[in-house]
């Protein structure tokens, strides 16, 4: 315990726990991280230089473990979708394994809070060997995996001090969300008017997770559902897909409830036959081009007694109000920082279920905050 006050220097400020006090300052974490990327006086991304160039790199390998490779696949669809580049990814504990054939003077692009998970680490040794471009986004700047980069694109997110991370998620999302405008400017897929559009939606992200908190007397009505659930499915689309993957993640660190996340379109493929009036389906769907292919999944569900618990935006709220037990409704952002905030509720909901499940939220059984053995 006093290795971690130490740590986090500033105790838990009167939050009852690390993992409440850091899911407070995702909005404050956002804003720090994005001010160190964005100029304020041309309202532009500014990356550090980087030592090598970002608009000849072939494909990027994206690269991580658990939340942070999360973080990844939503950067994913960002560098694919902003700034055309080809993207593998992987987890880094079979990374490390595979040998992909890269071409030398590729970006390998890595992930990780604590700058010390072993996986992480022989993923960019791999990369290293490749000739890949080492870019590695890191809370922790003196780590191992800082030493071992080429360039280090920092969270500023403060120490996290929960095991279950939380606030250095959204600040993740805020660097790869730079990074992909950066890189589209400089490979010419981005045109000056999208880019100042997308600017705006992420220095618009602080104000809006303030008034995510506002949501908190639905998320634990969602608790109470949850909390009684032997097993829970999370669903998503297209950039809310990772949301939905972090959010049974979180569930299953610190509340021991077994949950599982599946792309919503894949649940007529097998998972639908796990659904009955036990399994609560909790769906991260925000309005936009994939909502009503969603809601048609979450209809079928429904249909076969599922009892949803639906993540939405004020847009969607109404479309989903008669469908789903229970509606939280989170304020309507660009398509493209969507998933940044969707995430803040679902992990929110975890921790309120671990808190009527009464576990060690911040240092839940079996777990360590930093992996740095294999
Ligand atoms: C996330 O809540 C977990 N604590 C865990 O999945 C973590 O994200 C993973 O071990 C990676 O850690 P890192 O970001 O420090 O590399």
């Amino acid at each position: 315990r006093t290795t971690a006050l130490i740590a986090g220097s500033v105790g838990k400020d009167g939050y009852r726990h690390y993992m409440e006090k850091e899911l407070h300052e995702h909005p404050v974490v956002i804003g720090q991280t994005l001010q160190r990327l964005i100029d304020p006086a041309t309202r532009r991304v500014v990356l550090p230089d980087l030592p090598f160039d970002l608009a000849s790199v072939p494909r990027a390998v994206v690269t991580a473990c658990g939340s942070a490779f999360y973080a990844g696949m939503i950067g994913r669809y960002w560098l694919e979708g902003i700034a055309r580049l080809p993207v593998d990814i992987d987890v880094a504990s079979e990374m490390r394994y595979r040998d992909p054939p890269l071409t030398p003077g590729g970006l390998g692009l890595l992930i990780s809070q604590s700058g010390e998970t072993a996986d992480t680490l022989a993923a960019l040794r791999g990369m290293r060997a490749r000739q890949q471009h080492i870019v590695s986004v890191l809370n922790v700047e003196q780590s191992t995996i800082a030493r071992e980069s080429d360039v280090v694109l920092g969270t500023v997110a403060g120490p996290e001090i929960s095991v279950a991370s939380t606030k250095a998620f959204t600040a993740q999302l805020s660097v790869l969300a730079c990074l992909a405008i950066a890189a589209g400017r400089l490979r010419g897929t981005v045109s000056a008017e999208r880019e100042q559009e997308m600017v705006a939606a992420l220095l618009d992200l602080p104000s809006r997770a303030s008034e995510v908190f506002d949501q908190a007397p639905a998320i634990r009505e969602m608790a109470a559902v949850v909390a009684n659930a032997r097993d829970v499915l999370y669903l998503g689309r297209g950039s809310s897909f990772p949301v939905a993957l972090e959010g049974a993640l979180k569930l299953k660190e610190v509340s021991y409830i077994h949950a599982e996340a599946y792309a919503a379109g894949e649940m007529k493929h097998g998972p639908i036959s796990l659904i009955d009036q036990t399994v609560p389906i909790v769906a991260t769907v925000p309005s936009g081009p994939l909502f009503e292919k969603t809601v048609s999944n979450l209809q079928e569900a429904r249909a076969r007694g599922g009892r949803l618990l639906v993540f939405t935006d004020t847009k969607g709220a109404e479309r989903l109000r008669g469908l789903a037990e229970i509606v939280v409704a989170i304020p309507t952002v660009d398509e493209f920082t969507s998933p940044v905030l969707q995430t803040i509720p679902v992990q929110m909901l975890a921790y309120e279920v671990a808190l009527l499940k009464g576990t060690d939220v911040d240092q839940p059984r079996n777990l360590a905050k930093s992996v740095t053995v294999e």
